[in-house]
């Protein structure tokens, strides 16, 4: 398993990744485009992958929002879970928001989201809140967790 910053020639995958995961965060093409320029917020966009020769089976989206990230998306391919792919690309981002001397990473999961939610508890994420109804077709509530960095 190894993780890389994603290039605008990842789109085309990570769409691709993102459309086979109802539960994971749906953005247009523009909306990743955009996460790669520079006069807009700052992002941290990795995919990953088995090895070097084989395409992304992950990618992860975070937002630099200083002195904290956000993780905004990160998704497994169906059949390449529960092989520490997800860990590895979430461990990424926390290593690159060290390097940022940044306190926290946060984030917000749908409540029924158990995959993801036991990865972040697993990651050293804690519950910090709920938010009722937070998410759209269907209704759910929010689950926030937040690390805290050394
Ligand atoms: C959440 C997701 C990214 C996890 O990716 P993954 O590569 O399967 O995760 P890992 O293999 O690294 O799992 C690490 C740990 O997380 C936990 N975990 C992951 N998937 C789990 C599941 N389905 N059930 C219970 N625990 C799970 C386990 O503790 C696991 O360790 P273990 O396999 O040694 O028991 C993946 O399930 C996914 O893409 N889901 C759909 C998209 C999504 O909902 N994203 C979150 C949006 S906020």
């Amino acid at each position: 398993m190894q993780t890389r910053p994603a290039t605008l020639a990842d789109i085309p995958s990570i769409m691709q990744l993102e459309r086979q995961s109802a539960t994971a965060g749906h953005w247009t093409e523009e909306q990743y485009r955009h996460a790669f320029q520079r006069d807009g917020a700052t992002r941290l966009v990795l995919v990953g992958s088995e090895d070097s020769e084989t395409s992304p089976a992950g990618f992860l989206v975070a937002q630099h929002l200083p002195p904290e990230w956000e993780l905004e998306n990160i998704v497994v391919a169906p059949t390449a879970r529960r092989n520490g792919l997800g860990k590895r690309l979430l461990d990424s981002l926390l290593d690159a928001a060290k390097k940022t001397n940044s306190t926290a990473v946060f984030l917000e999961v749908r409540e029924s989201n158990a995959a993801a939610r036991t990865l972040y508890k697993r990651t050293g994420f804690e519950q910090t809140g709920h938010r009722k109804a937070y998410y759209k077709n269907p209704s759910e509530d929010a689950v926030l967790y937040r690390l805290t960095l050394p």
